[in-house]
């Protein structure tokens, strides 16, 4: 098994689709927002893994552009568990040094709450000064929205369109590229998430439901990352270069 204790070895930015919460909470007789509830109890464990191994940012898929068609009961569930978890957590957040931002559409005309455009606002205000980590929160986000919202901004600000400018004007201006996506829920597509952002991101899918994935699998499919061969699209310099004389 690849060594992850190498620097090098360990993706810096990691970006999470947490599927499967609503199948584990079935699967134990369970309202399904008892599975969103524990898929909540397992983000403590996971940064601080992250934290000790020295991985500067994460990003987490919550609440996606297409969630919204779920029933009612069951979105307003999940953002007043997002609300009150924030609440609870930003002691803890601040103590660890961990920046919070959010990515998708806030604007007014979302269909976020006020309450919790609000709660947003006062987390990222809050974290803004952190420097240990970097947590992104995905809500109301969807890939295909964020890049038309980027290339909008750009035509009606008159700035030319090239790649620099477009990865500018997305919400996730100023992290790196995943390095590394990792799905559970056993379901293995992008669902919308990070389409600009994933071109060369390494894909990682566990069939355990979110709340199943705790430091243990996370440290394995940073195993696996840590043995994937990333050329990007080039060659890998000393093996590739014998091929190409023999
Ligand atoms: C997908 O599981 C999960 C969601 C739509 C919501 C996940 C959100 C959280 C766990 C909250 C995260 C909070 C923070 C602070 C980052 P699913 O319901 O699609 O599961 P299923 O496929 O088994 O039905």
């Amino acid at each position: 098994m690849a060594d992850i204790t190498f620097p090098h070895a360990l993706p810096r930015h990691i970006a999470f689709i947490m599927d499967g919460n609503g199948r584990w909470a079935t699967r134990a007789g369970l309202p399904r927002l008892k599975g969103h509830a524990a898929g909540m109890d397992v983000l403590h464990g996971l940064c601080d893994e992250c934290l000790g191994l020295g991985i500067p940012c994460l990003t987490f898929y919550a609440f996606s552009t297409e969630n919204w068609s779920r029933p009612w009961d069951e979105v307003a569930g999940i953002f007043n568990l997002l609300e009150v978890y924030f609440q609870r957590e930003l002691k803890n957040l601040m103590a660890k040094g961990i920046r919070v931002q959010f990515i998708g559409d806030h604007s007014e005309e979302s269909r976020l709450s006020a309450e919790t455009r609000s709660m947003m606002e006062r987390v990222e205000a809050a974290t803004k000064g952190n420097t240990a980590m970097t947590v992104t929160v995905a809500l109301n986000y969807g890939g295909r929205e964020e890049i038309l919202r980027a290339a909008q901004r750009l035509v009606e600000s008159h700035t030319p369109l090239t790649a620099e400018t477009l990865a500018a004007a997305l919400d996730t201006c100023g992290l790196p590229d995943p390095d590394l996506i990792i799905r559970t829920g056993g379901e293995q597509r992008l669902s919308n998430f990070l389409l600009w952002q994933s071109s060369y991101a390494e894909l990682y899918f566990s069939p355990l439901a979110w709340p199943e994935f705790g430091a243990a699998a996370l440290r394995e499919a940073l195993a696996d990352y840590a043995g994937r061969q990333r050329r990007f699209g080039g060659l890998v310099p000393d093996k590739d270069k014998a091929v190409a004389q023999a």
